[in-house]
């Protein structure tokens, strides 16, 4: 008997997210209906945003885009705002729901908002999916790797309990192992057939180097040009274990992975999506140093009275990438690997140094831009 199910309608909640878009264009690609919930802003509106978020991932508009059906949504009003008879319309055939749609960000002060996006975000989906799914459609909720928060052993593919901020680097961290159980008791009280898919840090595409994101080592990579810009050619040391590491996987294969689930019938609940090796600091610093005109040196063990003024720039700059500078986390990939095929989860250092390339070629592009509007906005 086959245990791959029929070609399913797919419908993403935030579906021009980084990787949601890119998911999306692989979908579209290989011709599956896709319906995408997308927020409309001010001066865009949900499709043009979606659209901008497609060509953002390969440079190139997908063929099949008759397939694609964008529609405008607000995460936390009872049935996303949307016409409970389109929701039926929706639902009316199989369906694959994915729940991309999140606050990524960390600080104190947003606590509210993470929580809010993040926990009742997928709550409120929760009960729409429950509300109009039928028999064999799944919802499948992103979460993060990181939900692991500060964890000493192996990161099991199972339920944690929900924990005090302590445990966590952040209120994302925190935030997303709330959410998780939030789906584990909607599950226990509604039968609900869900999934919990936890990334790592997902980076650019391995074979074209192609990076469009701003998150963790790119941010890190980020502040760092602007700062060789203004101060070229110093030696700065960073607060940096140089042989902890990050777990990176690439968008490419994060998109492969995620293909993949839709062609297996029984899944297990939670599978790490996560690399099968991780990139080293050293690693990642070098590159960054080697395509810089500044030459950075990782330290384990040094503090904010040991450092120059630019040392205490940088380390104030570091707010994110400081909390994931010495971790070194192990991550069990058992559910993940007896679903799946293998493939090779880990990024290269040819990849590596592609995807910063690209990333900061980019924003170089963008800086002496800048810099010309600014010179022709001088006043003659
Ligand atoms: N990127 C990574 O390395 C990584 C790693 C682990 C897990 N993940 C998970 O993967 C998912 C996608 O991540 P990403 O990096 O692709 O995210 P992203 O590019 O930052 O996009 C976040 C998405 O969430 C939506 N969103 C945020 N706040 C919202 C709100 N209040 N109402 C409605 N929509 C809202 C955004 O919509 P707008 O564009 O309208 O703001 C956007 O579609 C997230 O669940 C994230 O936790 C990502």
């Amino acid at each position: 008997m086959s245990n791959t199910p029929p070609m399913k309608k797919i419908v993403i909640a935030g579906a021009n997210s980084f990787v949601a878009s890119h998911f999306v264009h692989e979908l579209l690609v290989q011709g599956f209906d896709v319906i995408a919930l997308v927020r409309g802003s001010s001066d865009q509106s949900a499709q043009d945003r979606m659209n901008q978020a497609l060509i953002d991932t390969t440079l190139n508009f997908p063929s099949n885009f008759d397939q694609l059906t964008v529609l405008d949504y607000a995460l936390l009003e009872e049935d996303f705002g949307i016409p409970g008879s389109k929701l039926e319309w929706i639902f009316s055939e199989g369906v694959d729901f994915f729940h991309f749609a999140a606050s990524l960000k960390f600080d104190y002060q947003s606590k509210e908002e993470i929580f809010k996006t993040n926990v009742d975000g997928l709550h409120n989906a929760l009960k729409i999916f429950n509300r109009y799914s039928r028999n064999n459609d799944r919802l499948f909720f992103i979460s993060t790797a990181y939900s692991c928060g500060i964890f000493p052993g192996r990161f099991e593919e199972k339920f944690y309990p929900e924990d005090d901020i302590s445990s966590f680097r952040n209120y994302y961290e925190q935030s997303k192992r709330y959410a998780e159980n939030t789906l584990k008791k909607f599950m226990e009280e509604n039968g609900t057939q869900a999934h919990v898919i936890r990334l790592s840090q997902v980076v650019g595409n391995s074979e074209t180097g192609v990076t469009i994101t701003d998150y963790g080592i790119f941010d890190f990579a980020r502040r760092i040009q602007a700062l060789s810009y203004e101060f070229p050619h110093q030696t700065i040391r960073i607060l940096a274990d140089p042989q902890a590491n990050q777990n990176l996987i690439a968008i490419d294969t994060t998109v492969h992975d995620l293909m993949q689930l839709l062609k297996v019938e029984s899944l297990p609940t939670i599978l790490n999506f996560v690399a099968n090796k991780p990139v080293e600091n050293h690693q990642i610093i070098q590159t960054i140093s080697d395509l810089l005109p500044i030459n950075l040196v990782p330290i384990k063990d040094i503090t904010a009275d040991q450092m120059n003024k630019l040392e205490q720039l940088v380390l104030s700059g570091m707010s994110f990438t400081g909390n994931y500078i010495d971790t070194d986390i192990r991550f069990d990939t058992t559910n993940r690997d007896h679903v799946i095929s293998s493939n090779n989860r880990t990024v290269s250092k040819e990849s590596l140094e592609a995807m910063l390339s690209y990333y900061l070629d980019q924003l170089h592009s963008k800086y002496a831009g800048k810099e010309k509007a600014d010179k022709r906005d001088v006043p003659l």
